[in-house]
């Protein structure tokens, strides 16, 4: 795994690591934390006590009994006997204080059309869905799935399930019918949200066609709600459809907040795996917000004050922590934009960050790599000096597209905070913190409390400088606590791979200062343009075509996207391999999965490499195709 191939890998981030920056005086001088490894250190003198403390900057009903419980590991526990609520410390909690006056959400479309809500206007919207929803007879525990454009109404539908107590779904508004019917079916979710459409480069995508599609085949929904986003016209089913607004109008606008268990789940987010079936992850009321408001306002040094912008989407991990949990709970504004970067003109996101004053922005390195392909003269056509933090996540990033973010979108003022986490860690995991010195292309070292660690199989630490299997040793509180209707999976995945560690998929590299490069994922998992998907799910959907007998898919390098992917697939005897075939094999896949699945190459072949058991080879596959060393090959057939 990490032989001759990773050797260039590890000179190259040796070299790297030597780069350093030290935070500017001013971002250190106004710095919540100023010293990085202090905090650290004293964090890990006793993990627990450090996020009990970091506990009591939210509301609870009823206060915990016990901080940690590991009596039934994996299947840890925190906040034990507390009584609380994801929504009420998003919401609730700032009514009747300053906050109730200041904006929550600024909205903003491609066409350029905008919205602001007030934390108190938001108040009331949910409080109105909620009302609506418990009179269609949702309960605590019920399942609601969402596949919906980055529009308030997805920020208000997340929240009234929250204060019910119901679990949210949502659903990537890129994947297929098939993948969002999948993903239905799975947690039985009773109602679906969703919109008429969505602008995206001047086109309008109507998700309700993939909506009706999808539900031909998902029992369990009854009611689906519609939020008129562009007066598309659509197909309507008097019977289960219902527009949002008829939904809710005349609906109290005061609703009472369920009061739920700091271990009762949250939600469910499907994410990829290493077989064709995603996983759901859960997350729970408690131990989730904690983590996530102690990142929030650390990594990104809140004050308060903020106007914040993550330009991932909800249906993502990135979105729940970033744009809708995270800055509610901390009582700062949160930027929404549904849209894409380069409409009108590639300066649109730059051009966002100075009208709507934007302090922090958090992004992915596809992001800054497409921008960087326009030239730096779009963001240097803009001041910005909002701006006072930088972020990026979702996948390694290149020291290159570190400085020229550094460079051209903070003006060498802002610092740029590198986070690596996973929908399964809840919260930020290994970044930086404004007081730190940064290093290009280093996700920084473990945020306080947390103690991540580079192992090999048997999961003993390797020396410094080193590759191996990125681990996490320890626990916290915004950590998954199960896959949805599968424990056993739960188990197997993250704690049967390197003993008493969770296992992240990661490989990574320690420098001499502790900072960690991460590498790239070492199961058959892609990052296609920071979206996650897996090889399997890739293999089946070429495998649903009815001219294909296998199927081998693996990611390869692309400058923009990270990595794309590339299929090696056997025809049925007699079929003749096209380029038509092909254009057919891309529209398949596209729809088993979604657009995100960007399929740069197909190849045609009569075999494909395996072990004697019958698994497919990709790492073969990969080495041929990037012309590295074959590696162990002892075991193939
Ligand atoms: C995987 C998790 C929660 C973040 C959004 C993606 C990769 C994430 C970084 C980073 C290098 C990163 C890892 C991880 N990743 N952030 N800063 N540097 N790699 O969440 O879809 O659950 O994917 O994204 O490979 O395991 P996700």
């Amino acid at each position: 795994m990490l032989t001759k191939a990773n050797k260039r890998e590890l000179t190259e981030v040796l070299l790297a690591s030597k780069k350093k920056y030290r935070p500017a005086k001013k971002i250190l001088a106004e710095a919540n934390i100023k010293d990085y490894n202090a905090i650290i250190k004293k964090s890990l003198e006793n993990p627990i006590k450090f996020w009990e403390e970091a506990a009591r900057d939210l509301v609870w009903f009823k206060p915990w009994r016990k901080v940690f419980d590991s009596s039934h590991k994996p299947f840890y526990k925190w906040f034990i006997g507390g009584k609380c609520n994801l929504a009420y410390n998003a919401l609730d909690k700032h009514i009747g204080t300053k906050i109730e006056k200041k904006l929550a959400i600024i909205w903003e479309d491609e066409t350029g059309r905008s919205r602001k809500l007030t934390y108190w206007e938001l108040y009331q919207e949910v409080n109105k869905l909620v009302n609506a929803l418990k009179k269609q007879g949702i309960r605590k525990g019920d399942r609601v799935a969402i596949y919906m454009p980055n529009i308030p109404e997805i920020a208000v539908a997340m929240l009234s399930c929250a204060k019910i107590g119901a679990m949210h779904s949502v659903v990537f508004a890129g994947f297929s019918a098939k993948a969002l019917a999948d993903r239905i079916n799975d947690a039985r979710a009773k109602i679906l949200f969703t919109a008429d459409g969505s602008f995206r480069r001047g086109k309008i995508i109507n998700y309700k066609e993939f909506v009706d599609e999808a539900i031909k085949e998902c029992r369990t929904i009854k009611k689906v709600i519609v939020v008129k986003n562009n007066k598309n016209k659509v197909k309507f089913n008097k019977r289960k459809d219902i527009w949002y607004h008829d939904f809710v109008k005349g609906m109290p606008t005061e609703a009472k907040c369920a009061q739920m268990d700091a271990e009762d789940p949250a939600f469910v987010l499907y994410t990829s795996g290493t077989t064709s079936k995603p996983k759901g992850v859960v997350h729970v009321h408690g131990g989730y917000m904690v983590g996530v408001l102690r990142t929030i306002k650390w990594v990104f040094d809140l004050h308060g004050d903020e106007r914040f912008w993550c330009t991932a989407d909800p249906g993502w991990i990135t979105g729940h922590s970033y744009i809708i949990y995270g800055p509610l709970l901390a009582g700062v504004t949160t930027v929404m934009y549904e849209g894409v970067p380069d409409m009108p003109k590639p300066d649109r996101i730059w051009k966002i960050v100075e009208k709507y004053k934007v302090n922090v922005f958090y992004t992915a390195p596809t992001l800054i790599r497409a921008m960087m392909k326009y030239g730096a003269k779009w963001p240097k056509m803009h001041k910005m000096p909002s701006l006072r933090i930088l972020g990026t996540v979702g996948e390694p990033i290149n020291p290159e597209a570190w400085e020229w973010y550094y460079k051209y979108v903070g003006k060498k003022r802002c610092p740029i905070m590198d986070t690596w986490w996973q929908t399964e860690t809840g919260s930020n995991m290994i970044t930086p913190l404004p007081c730190a010195t940064l290093k290009p292309g280093s996700a920084g070292k473990p945020f306080p409390g947390i103690k991540a660690e580079v192992v090999d199989k048997k999961g003993k630490p390797v020396p410094i400088g080193k590759g191996g299997y990125l681990v996490i040793i320890n626990q916290w509180p915004s950590m998954i606590r199960t896959i949805f209707n599968n424990p056993k999976r739960y188990i197997k995945t993250y704690w049967q791979e390197i003993k008493g560690a969770y296992f992240t998929g990661d490989v990574a590299f320690k420098d001499r200062d502790g900072y960690f490069w991460i590498q790239g994922r070492t199961d058959d998992v892609l990052k296609v343009a920071g979206h996650r998907i897996g090889t399997a799910e890739v293999e089946s959907a070429f495998v649903s075509h009815k001219s294909v007998v296998e199927a081998g898919a693996i990611g390869v390098p692309d400058p923009i996207k990270g990595e794309v992917i590339k299929a090696f697939v056997i025809l049925k005897q007699g079929v003749k391999g096209s380029d038509a075939l092909k254009l057919e094999l891309r529209k398949c896949v596209r729809k088993e999965i979604g657009p995100i699945a960007v399929i740069k190459d197909i190849e045609f072949v009569d075999k494909l490499p395996k072990t004697r058991s019958g698994k497919i080879m990709r790492r073969v596959l990969k080495a041929k195709e990037l012309g590295l060393p074959l590696g162990d090959t002892s075991s193939l057939v």
